[in-house]
């Protein structure tokens, strides 16, 4: 009777306990055994499913075991409007009006890490509380030249710079959950003929100043995707690029995230399904052009792949490669039951942009203390310039956005000021006028049909009467500005607005001039203009950022993230004539980058790598080294005090660079190797101090593929910028 019972109680036992949960299912259990278990239930074409859309920017999970689809989203500014299934206009949905973030650039002109941090942070909860796992940004693609259309979305010239601040910006995206996806790897450094260039380069190049921003990326930031880029690198596409992908990214860096293709960025099975591509998006079907009916089965990574799984012509060990590494992105991102919910549109989103913004802005002139604005002495101020008014949020490609709302520079300033002072706009010049980008419309209607001559005449007579005059010029969105897919083609500001600058400052020599672009111009204005303010794209609080700063309710400190040359010659891409090559494209100036170019060649900048001016003043003590001597185990410290010597409250970013005094190879005369943004109040004093390691002294050496220190004398470099060095100390290497 008694073994009846217990087996009866066994058996009802049996059925009452719940199954034991799957271990893919099972969240308490490590990632990778999760991976290896969702794996062996899948089938081949589950798998193959996996490694291609299925709509515009999402791809397939596994309907039959519950594992999630991935939803890709643009972009490094904000998070773009929902899109039909396969279309790239937006689908008109009225809950997806986003916060837009100011421009990358601006960020990295923030030289503060915090506001990476921040920024990271609060796109990332857009990105999750929209149900996106992937971010298609940050971009980190070197501006090697300033006609790149893309250099708005990336963080200037120099890699140390670029690498240090992607790597908080990530980090706060990721902490959503959601997966930053940095691009484009690598080598997309113009937009001319940007599906077809074949990118040269040597090693010391590619490894010293264009792979570091992604290295610190993958090995710091711990990114989760990185995207591959259009153009080709000796001769592969970087989208299954064997070297970038294989040896560089999974070998050398031990990425283990998912490499997602550009749209329309692969172009064979063979090297997609061997040379590291994952995950591949946007390609057209009859000859890479047009999507048609089943298009996303006739994708490179789709039934052309899974016949030659079928026929043992592909291995399928390149498939549960790629399989894994999407599982790992499944379960970093929509099956981690832990990650937050997000937030969207909010005000400290719009609050956490104007912040950045504010950080951003970069004075790079004030003769006579011109700026700030003193609204007690100012009665009426003349806004002249279509940059005032246009919205820029709309526009210039794949970053474009529907924002929320956009506050413009004279809206800004007439909510600022409109009380204490008459505020008169005239219009000043017009460029081309679009309506809008993918179905987003900007909702303004400001074509001006009147004629140069009428705007000029008007804008002069306005600023005449004023006792203080705003230029807002630079460029815009549009095709051959700041936009994707076309390079400017000139460095000077277009639609004649250097002539209407000029006549401005004759009438007016109480002038600011605000440059708002992704990108450096040429001013043959400079000295007859007092003020210059560089003011970036900033996205939603633009304006009242802008009119905090010119009002001195904010002090600047932005720093430029790459230099103002005088003219295209004086940059190394231009002088070289390596740009943009026929077909392919050699970068001649190698490490000679930016600054690194113009100290080479004695150029002087219009403004300098680094420079950014205050309303306040810093002195700089002495640089004082913890030891003369190091060897390659151990490291020195270098402090330096700085003091901010004005009458308001400041920060300063204090620059270290480093130059190797005699090398085996020719090497830069000093390099960006660490920088500290401070807040100084009036008359305080702060000791600054920077450790210095044998990576700091290192170059690539091409013949043992990896960085060496050469033993020898090092110049040590302190400054405001790269041009404005305060103090500079010997070390040795033994
Ligand atoms: C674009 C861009 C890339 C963007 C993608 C999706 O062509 O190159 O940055 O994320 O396609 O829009």
């Amino acid at each position: 009777m008694k073994k009846t019972f217990l087996l009866a109680g066994l058996l009802i036992l049996s059925f009452a306990l719940p199954a034991q949960t799957p271990t893919y299912l099972d969240d308490t259990k490590p990632i990778e055994e999760r991976i290896e278990d969702a794996l062996s239930r899948m089938t081949m074409d589950e798998k193959v499913a996996m490694c291609h859309a299925q709509s515009k920017f999402g791809s397939a999970g596994v309907p039959r075991l519950g594992i999630p689809e991935n939803w890709m989203t643009d972009g490094p500014h904000g998070i773009r409007p929902e899109v039909l299934w396969d279309e790239w206009n937006q689908a008109g949905w009225t809950n997806d009006s986003c916060i837009a973030f100011p421009a990358l650039t601006c960020l990295a002109a923030t030289w503060n890490r915090e506001m990476s941090a921040l920024y990271g942070k609060s796109i990332g909860e857009e990105a999750r509380y929209r149900n996106k796992n992937v971010l298609l940004g940050p971009g980190v693609n070197i501006y090697r030249t300033p006609l790149n259309g893309r250099n708005f979305e990336y963080m200037g010239e120099d890699p140390h710079l670029a690498a240090e601040l992607v790597v908080p910006y990530i980090r706060g995206v990721q902490s959503n959950g959601v997966a930053a996806c940095v691009k484009h790897f690598a080598l997309n450094n113009q937009e001319v003929d940007r599906h077809t260039v074949d990118v040269n380069l040597s090693d010391r190049a590619l490894y010293e100043i264009y792979l570091p921003a992604f290295k610190a990326a993958v090995r710091q930031g711990n990114a989760w995707a990185i995207m591959g880029a259009y153009n080709l690198y000796r001769g592969q596409h970087a989208c299954h690029n064997r070297r970038l992908l294989n040896d560089i990214l999974r070998d050398e860096w031990q990425f283990d995230g998912v490499v997602v293709s550009d749209w329309g960025g692969v172009y064979d099975t063979r090297q997609a399904a061997y040379n590291g591509l994952d995950m591949e998006f946007g390609t057209g079907t009859n000859g890479l052009t047009e999507n048609s009916a089943n298009a996303y089965d006739a994708y490179f990574l789709a039934k052309p792949y899974l016949d030659k799984l079928q026929s043992g012509e592909i291995a399928t060990a390149t498939l549960d490669a790629k399989v894994r590494n999407i599982l790992r992105l499944t379960f970093r991102t929509t099956m981690n039951k832990n990650r937050p919910f997000g937030s969207f549109g909010t005000s400290e989103h719009a609050q956490a942009g104007r912040t950045i913004a504010q950080e951003g802005i970069v004075l790079l002139q004030n003769d006579n203390n011109t700026l700030p604005i003193d609204p007690n002495k100012t009665k009426k101020i003349a806004v002249i310039g279509e940059n005032a008014i246009r919205m820029m949020t709309v526009g210039g490609g794949s970053s474009s956005l529907k924002a929320k709302y956009e506050i413009s520079p004279l809206k800004g300033l007439q909510d600022r000021l409109g009380a204490q002072v008459e505020v008169r706009y005239a219009r000043g010049y017009t460029g081309e006028i679009s309506d809008g980008y993918n179905g987003v419309s900007t909702k303004q209607h400001i074509r001006d049909r009147r004629s140069a001559d009428e705007l000029t005449a008007e804008a002069i007579k306005v600023a005449r009467e004023a006792d203080f005059v705003i230029f807002f010029g630079g460029l815009n969105k549009e095709k051959h500005q700041d936009c994707e897919g076309d390079d400017r083609k000139q460095l000077g500001l277009p639609y004649n607005q250097d002539s209407l600058i000029t006549a401005l400052a004759k009438v007016n020599k109480n002038i600011a001039v605000v440059i708002i672009s992704g990108n450096a111009v040429s001013m043959p204005w400079r000295k007859e203009v007092p003020a210059i303010l560089q003011g970036w794209y900033l996205g939603t609080e633009a304006g009242n950022a802008l009119a905090a700063v010119l009002t001195g309710d904010i002090n600047p400190s932005g720093k430029l993230p790459f230099t103002f040359g005088e003219k295209l010659t004086d940059y190394g891409a231009h002088a070289t004539g390596s740009y943009p090559g026929q077909g392919e494209v050699t970068y001649k100036e190698d490490i000679f980058v930016g600054y690194r170019w113009f100290e080479k060649h004695k150029i002087k900048p219009l403004f300098a790598f680094g420079h950014g001016l205050s309303y306040t003043t810093f002195s700089y003590g002495k640089a004082v080294v913890s030891a003369k001597t190091m060897t390659r185990d151990d490291t020195i410290t270098v402090h330096i005090p700085v003091r901010n010597t004005g009458n308001r409250v400041g920060k300063e970013v204090v620059q270290l660079y480093i130059g190797d005094i005699k090398s085996s190879v020719p090497r830069p005369e000093k390099e960006l190797k660490g920088f500290e943004k401070i807040e100084l109040q009036a008359g305080e004093e702060k000791l600054i101090g920077f450790t210095i390691d044998k990576e700091d002294l290192s170059f690539f050496d091409e013949e043992k593929h990896a960085y060496i220190a050469e033993s020898g004398k090092f110049k040590i470099f302190i400054g405001s910028s790269s041009s404005d060095i305060r103090s500079t100390v010997d070390i040795e290497l033994k």
